[in-house]
């Protein structure tokens, strides 16, 4: 049904420099959700979103690269997109802050709120550092938060009590590039006169408190900002790559990056769509803006953007919904990208665990009313108990039974009315949820329905039944049908290739919320077959291990390198062969190298610590023999390992690993036309001599020792063995008088 209100959907723009974690991806999954949603009940939507690229973080990274800023931000705004490909978020348009149309909207917008009294200037005193002689981003310094104590409190943000902060007000404060006591220093900045913009303030927020809908955080966190009275904030940073300030006297300031970057969701919009953007950000009538963020992000959203787009005298489109999440947390702790913790945008895809996986569980966790662990067991226990015990078996008991009893089809004939008018119900309700973007709630209410279908799928017995009651056997199977098909459409914005796969089981496409609770009608079954498979323990087990240490920790116990499917093979990972001077060079920048080495077996032993682990002794031709940790104790016996030649990444760092240091890491193959991790093959070099490199086919050195790529982008390369040959990203690994690596066999992984 064609609405009449129109959707323009937000998620918090990444910054580009960060490689997101399962925590800072919930933004773009859940926009995408709500996008979905809106797309199938006939609402007119935009979703945008895009990598937010000014300030200190990339200057200053961009330095210790020796790169220029604008290349840096190509480099990860490629990361971004990828990432965000493999969870399959159907954006209208992924930008960027670095944009010209960026430049000209903020100015204009600068422009505006300037002469309409909203910016004041002030001289103020700034930190500065000596030894890095700049003035010192807020961000980037660090010290004691003088509210809550908390040792970790950057110059803009307590992240432990959530106050915003003045960088001066941080006791004993530290550069956060180099460590040293910054001093105090004069300088001129602009800010935004909050106070003075307070009263149309409030006047828009009793508004859209009454129209719109905000999550609770966000009205609480609103109101003590205001309730603690709004100060003046400083719009202005002594930086080079940002926006310039288009005022005399700021020639060498440009914008702090949160006074630009809401201002992105406009620009990228325009990038979108250079002819209607307009139309949709002017425009309270009939556009609806729903924004996704993080709660870390609220005030910027409610307060500050607002006061902006208010100062400025255009009648903008104002934010309407407001769905700002808690926090997700990764095994008791912070994700953190320095110690490693967590799940990475870049690692899920080597889990070789289905992307609609993923999604699933983290909207049936989706922290709406408070911060949420992600642990593996949670993880096991979800999948395992509703998306195979609950709904996957929902689809295959009832429809394999359809296609064994009745040849795939029904007939025409009726359902069950009462039924059908309880599911209706219940979808009326999960439509409302939906509308308010509580994703949650309303996956829950699915799973719920699931759950029914397969209580009246028990209760009713059609086993027995059809014997004695065809016509009523085949009335309750037409009902679950109709539920089937409904749970397929209400799956959509959650496992889109889910939903896709379960209609075609019924021969159905083109199906959208209007659909549901209809009749599906005469459907003729196509392919049944299993919609997902349960995690076992041994491979949730080897990935809480793989997953718990630092990144180099988690290298070297990677020892099987997960390839999962053929699609990987065709993808561009790392940016070593490009042909381009100017990403060359950045490549070559980032550039660390791999050294693979052939090494053999010499002594194994079971990490008393670990159950998965053997410490290995080896052979790599050097002086000292090795000692590495790898977990293949689920597909090798030690005499099937021993005397082996190996291939070794050997130039990694030693890694810590349950109390025993590891010098690197073996490679290990899989097969990938079998079931999801049953299957490792470590790859033994008995023809080649131990000291031996390897590198990719045409990447090597001109000695051919070793290969320019990171090891975390060497990690995530498909590696697996094409007519028995080892390749690496689709190369083949050769030694450097062309020997070649074959794979023989797999082995099937269960422990025992
Ligand atoms: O916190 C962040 O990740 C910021 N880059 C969010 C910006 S949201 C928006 F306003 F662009
Ligand atoms: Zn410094």
């Amino acid at each position: 049904m064609k609405q009449t209100t129109r959707r323009l959907i937000t998620s918090a723009l990444p910054y580009v420099n960060n490689i997101p974690h399962l925590g800072n991806l919930l933004q773009v999954l859940s926009a995408d959700v709500f996008a979905r949603f809106c797309r199938s009940r006939g609402y007119e939507t935009l979703y945008v979103c895009g990598t937010d690229e000014y300030g200190t973080a990339t200057e200053t990274r961009a330095a210790k690269e020796g790169v220029s800023p604008k290349a840096l931000c190509d480099h990860y705004h490629a990361i971004h997109e990828e990432i965000y490909k493999w969870f399959n978020i159907s954006f209208d348009y992924f930008g960027r802050t670095s944009t010209p149309q960026q430049t000209e909207i903020v100015q204009r917008i600068f422009k505006e709120v300037d002469a309409a009294g909203y910016i004041t200037e002030k001289e103020s005193s700034q930190l500065y550092c000596p030894k890095c002689q700049r003035f010192l981003a807020d961000r980037f310094v660090e010290g004691t938060c003088p509210h809550c104590g908390s040792k970790d409190a950057r110059g803009d943000q307590c992240d432990a009590c959530q106050t915003l902060l003045e960088p001066t007000e941080l006791i004993d404060p530290r550069c956060g590039v180099c460590g040293s006591t910054p001093v105090v220093k004069n300088t001129r900045h602009l800010y935004i006169d909050l106070p003075k913009a307070l009263p149309m303030l409030q006047t828009w927020m009793e508004k859209t408190s009454v129209d719109g809908f905000w999550a609770k955080n966000a009205v609480q966190v609103t109101k003590s900002w205001i309730r603690d009275g709004l100060k003046e904030r400083c719009i202005t940073r002594d930086l080079k790559w940002g926006i310039p300030v288009p005022k005399p006297g700021y020639e060498d300031k440009v914008f702090y990056v949160w006074f630009d970057a809401p201002i992105g969701y406009i620009s990228i919009s325009k990038c979108a769509k250079p002819e209607e953007w307009s139309s949709w950000w002017h425009d309270n009538e009939k556009t609806r803006l729903f924004q996704f963020i993080g709660k870390d992000n609220i005030p910027f959203h409610t307060v500050i953007f607002p006061a902006t787009q208010l100062a400025s005298g255009e009648n903008w489109t104002m934010l309407h919904h407001m769905s700002s999440t808690e926090y997700l947390n990764y095994e008791g702790g912070k994700f953190s990208k320095s110690h490693g913790i967590g799940i990475f945008g870049n690692d899920v895809e080597s889990t070789g665990i289905p992307a609609d996986v993923w999604r699933f569980w983290m909207f049936y966790n989706r922290p709406e009313h408070g911060d949420v662990d992600f642990t593996w067991k949670d993880f096991q226990e979800k999948v395992n108990g509703e998306l195979v015990g609950n709904l996957s078996n929902l689809v295959n008991r009832a429809l394999t039974f359809i296609s064994r009893f009745f040849d795939g089809t029904l007939g025409d004939g009726p359902s069950d009315s009462d039924l059908m008018k309880q599911i209706r119900e219940r979808e009326a309700e999960i439509t409302d949820l939906l509308e308010r973007a509580e994703e949650r709630d309303a996956l829950h209410a699915i799973f719920e329905l699931s759950d029914l279908g397969n209580k009246v799928f028990q209760e009713t017995e059609p086993w027995k039944l059809r014997n004695t009651d065809p016509d009523r056997t085949k009335t309750v199977l037409r009902t679950l049908v109709n539920l089937i098909r409904d749970l397929g459409i209400m799956v959509t914005p959650y496992m889109p290739s889910t939903s896709e796969k379960l209609l075609s089981m019924l021969g159905l496409s083109g199906q959208n919320w209007d659909n549901l609770g209809t009749e599906a009608g005469n459907v003729k079954l196509g392919e049944v077959s299993y919609l997902f498979t349960k995690l076992d323990n041994a491979f949730v087990d080897a990935l809480k291990v793989r997953f718990s240490g630092s990144q180099e920790e988690r290298a070297a116990t990677e020892s099987a390198s997960v390839a999962s499917d053929k699609k990987n093979s065709d993808k561009k990972v790392n940016t070593v062969n490009n042909e381009n001077t100017e990403e060359k060079s950045v490549a070559e920048r980032f550039a660390e190298k791999v050294v693979l080495k052939v090494s053999k077996i010499v002594e194994v032993n079971k990490h008393p610590e670990g159950d998965f682990l053997y410490i290995l002794k080896l052979d790599t031709g050097e002086e000292e023999p090795r000692t590495i940790v790898s977990s293949i104790v689920a597909y090798y016996k030690p005499e099937e390992l021993l005397n082996k030649n190996i291939v070794l990444v050997s130039n990694l760092k030693p890694a810590n690993f349950r109390g025993v240091k590891s010098y690197g890491m073996l490679l290990a193959a899989s097969d990938p036309n079998a079931p999801e991790h049953t299957t490792c093959e470590v790859l033994f070099a008995d023809d080649l001599a131990v000291g031996t490199t390897l590198c990719p086919e045409g990447l090597s050195n001109p000695e051919g020792k070793m290969f320019y790529v990171k090891p975390d982008h060497f990690f995530a390369m498909p590696l697996y063995t094409k007519d028995g040959v080892l390749s690496v990203d689709g190369k083949a690994l050769v030694s450097a008088n062309g020997q070649k690596v074959t794979a023989k066999k797999y082995i099937n992984g269960e422990v025992g």
